[in-house]
Formats: C-alpha cells, sequence, structure tokens
C-alpha cells in the first residue's frame, strides 16, 4: 500500500497538524524519531507527524513491544500544549478517541475505546496509543503522541502467542483499507479534539460517555503494585477511570494497568 505526503494531503482537514509530515520507509519507533528531533532543538512545530511503513523496535506503554510489521500504520505527532501537568492524560484519551472516530466514519466498524489507550474490536486489540513527554530547549515541555493501528494485517503476521488477543482493519472490514486515508481522519479528528482540549472547551468525560467503552464491564486494575477487581462505573477529571470495587466501596486510579475479566 503506498503511503505519501502528498497521498495524504489530498485527505487532510486540518489547519496545522500534518502538514509538516515526513515518511519513512521504516524506523526503530516513530516515537524515537520525533523524541530525537526535539532533544535536538530542530524547530518543527506542533502538530510535525512521523510516519514509518515500518518499525524495527516499535514501543508500547509499560516497555512492552508494538509488533510493527510492514500494513500497519504507525506514526507520532508532536503536541507542545500550555496544560497543565495532569491534563496529558486526557491527550492520552483524545488520541483514543480520534482513532475511534476515524475507524467509525471512514468503515462503519464501532470499536471499544478500553482505559487508557487501547482500541478493541470484538474484545480483541485494533489499536494502541502511547504519549511520552520531553522537556526540551526553553523549558518548553513537548508531548509526542504515538498511535499504532493493526491496519493492512493479517493474523499470521503476528506472532503465534498474540494472535487471538489482537484483530486488524483487514480483518474486520474485510478489505485492504488506504493507510493514507486513515492518516488523514486520525489527524482530522485529532486536531479538533485537541484544540477543544487546549482552549478548555471539551468535557472528556463527556466525548468518552458519548462513545462506546468499558463502563458496566468487570475488570482487573493493577495500579501501584495493587490488583484491585470491579466493575467499570465512569471516568473522573483528569483521565482517571472510577470503579466500583468487589466487596465495596470506590476507587479512582489515574494509571495502570486494566484487563476485561467478562
Ligand atoms: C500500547 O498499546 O501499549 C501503545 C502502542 C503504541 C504504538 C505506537 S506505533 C507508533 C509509535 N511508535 C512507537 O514506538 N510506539 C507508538
Amino acid at each position: 500500500m503506498r503511503i505519501s505526503k502528498e497521498d495524504i494531503e489530498s485527505f487532510l482537514e486540518t489547519g496545522r497538524f500534518g502538514r509538516g509530515l515526513e515518511v519513512h520507509q521504516w524506523l526503530p519507533s516513530t516515537n524515537d524519531r520525533l523524541l530525537s528531533l526535539i532533544r535536538e532543538g530542530e524547530y518543527i512545530g506542533e502538530g510535525y507527524v512521523v510516519i514509518a511503513l515500518e518499525q524495527k523496535s516499535g514501543r508500547g506503554r509499560q516497555g512492552r513491544v508494538w509488533h510493527s510489521p510492514e500494513g500497519g500504520l504507525y506514526l507520532s505527532i508532536l503536541l507542545q500544549p500550555e496544560i497543565p501537568q495532569n491534563q496529558w492524560n486526557n491527550i492520552l484519551l483524545l488520541g483514543a478517541i480520534a482513532v475511534y472516530d476515524a475507524i467509525y466514519g471512514l468503515y462503519n466498524l464501532k470499536t471499544t475505546i478500553k482505559w487508557p489507550n487501547d482500541i478493541l474490536y470484538a474484545d480483541k486489540k485494533l489499536s494502541g496509543i502511547l504519549i511520552e513527554t520531553k522537556r526540551g530547549a526553553g523549558g518548553v515541555v513537548s508531548g509526542v503522541l504515538g498511535i499504532g493501528i493493526n491496519a493492512n494485517l493479517s493474523s499470521e503476521e503476528f506472532p503465534r502467542e498474540i494472535r487471538e488477543f489482537v484483530t486488524s482493519l483487514l480483518m474486520e472490514v474485510g478489505e485492504m483499507v488506504d493507510l493514507n486515508e486513515l492518516t488523514a481522519g486520525v489527524l482530522n479528528a485529532f486536531e479538533q479534539l485537541y484544540f477543544h482540549l487546549v482552549e478548555g472547551e471539551i468535557d472528556v468525560r463527556g466525548e468518552l460517555e458519548n462513545r462506546r467503552t468499558i463502563i458496566g464491564r468487570r475488570v482487573e486494575v493493577m495500579s501501584g503494585g495493587e490488583v484491585v477487581v470491579g466493575r467499570v462505573l465512569g471516568y473522573g477529571e483528569n483521565g482517571s477511570v472510577i470503579l466500583e470495587v468487589e466487596g465495596g466501596g470506590r476507587r479512582e486510579f489515574h494509571e495502570g494497568n486494566l484487563s476485561l475479566i467478562d
């Protein structure tokens, strides 16, 4: 599947996001490429995007590997918002909402947003989002939002041990998708949400509740060495998840690993 700056631009409706963009045949990791541009003090501007057709060392949350053969979509976006530190979790959630909206808008496929950073279809992982922050020249905090989508990948292209837990757009839509259109779809959706957040004009909790999420599901959250089982009640102010704990009480988690039980 050909992917190019020009083809992506033909689908872009953004003011800034994706207007500066580079496409690589392969990279170790698109997040690493963007983080090193920030470190070197390159002036690339907010909304700059790095894409790789393949990643050799794709990274997931908590040091996990993000399997990245050619056919998937791997992109990172530079963000420099003037927001309090506790809003970064909300940006991660907006990334998930943008992927959800793009997939629904383009393929009419209703996925599920699994707190904090996964997009599932039929409880199998279709996409993951990762945010990493770095203080660059002049003390400006930059964020790199990395998005991986299992796009044109067939089951055999995943390692055998994860095959039953993952899916792809190719498998669910039933045909190859246009990665240029998908990239632009994600950027179009994300830019709008992001600017609303920066202007303080978005209720992220409400946005989540308007989509299919894991509210009502029985889950296990591992956080700070503790394992808590309960039912998801909803979301908190700064991108947290709230559980009704089995055995009584409510708990709010700002970070952690969440697994669906049933
Ligand atoms: C996760 O589910 O744990 C997050 C996965 C994030 C993967 C993307 S692919 C583009 C960017 N570059 C990386 O190395 N990781 C992110």
